[in-house]
């Protein structure tokens, strides 16, 4: 029996041409509309919220594990949802490497790894190399969205974008369309409530 040499790719996944070139915004998405990427996307409910929720916007989620990415593929599809691609891959490799510069409006980072013990801190994805890396990709006036469980990751991303002026942090925007990750139900019901940074790109 001949075994298949590569894994096809599921409908609605995104596979860059080179994985060590930078993409233009049309190997993405051909529209032109805004693009909006989530980093560590999990299971992807949020993003597939999103994307149902702002047809006029283009969104890539982004996750290193193949069955979410598969799920996230499948809920694309179930849903019809043309805006939106899964990129199967690292978080911050994307985010330096692959992703075109100044071309995200919204960029969400949504409960990541908090890496508790003070040894791993330097694992942490808000540190000011990625604050950086997130600047040169969203365009003026692009938002980054960070979200976190963890109160002392908080504190921590607080501090780190207090060093970084050229992402200011802004109030919530009351009326922005705020869906719940499966994953955030799960923490709300075990009484955890996430604490969200919304910031402007100056
Ligand atoms: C706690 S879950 C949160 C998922 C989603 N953002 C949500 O709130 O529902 C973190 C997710 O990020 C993924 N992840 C963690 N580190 C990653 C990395 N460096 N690159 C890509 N995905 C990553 C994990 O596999 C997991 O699915």
């Amino acid at each position: 029996m001949n075994e298949p040499r590569y894994r096809p790719p599921y409908p609605h996944e995104f596979v860059p041409e080179d994985y060590y070139a930078r993409l233009e915004p049309e190997d993405i998405f051909s529209n032109g509309a805004p693009l909006e990427v989530d980093l560590g996307s999990g299971d992807g409910s949020y993003t597939l919220a999103l994307a149902e929720h702002h047809r006029d916007r283009n969104f890539l989620a982004v996750e290193r594990l193949l069955g979410r990415v598969q799920k996230t593929c499948r809920g694309a599809k179930e849903r019809g949802l043309d805006n939106l691609k899964v990129l199967r891959l690292e978080s911050a490799y994307t985010a330096e490497w692959l992703l075109p510069r100044n071309s995200v409006s919204r960029l969400h980072l949504v409960c990541p790894d908090p890496w508790p013990k003070a040894k791993h801190h330097r694992r942490r994805m808000i540190q000011q190399e990625f604050l950086e890396t997130v600047h040169n990709l969203l365009v003026p006036g692009g938002i980054f969205i960070f979200k976190t469980d963890h109160e002392e990751y908080f504190e921590w991303a607080e501090e780190e974008l207090a060093q970084y002026p050229k992402l200011e942090v802004t109030p919530f925007p009351a009326d922005n369309f705020d869906p719940k990750s499966d994953f955030q139900l799960q923490w709300e019901a075990e009484g955890k409530s996430l604490q969200v940074l919304h910031c402007v790109s100056v």
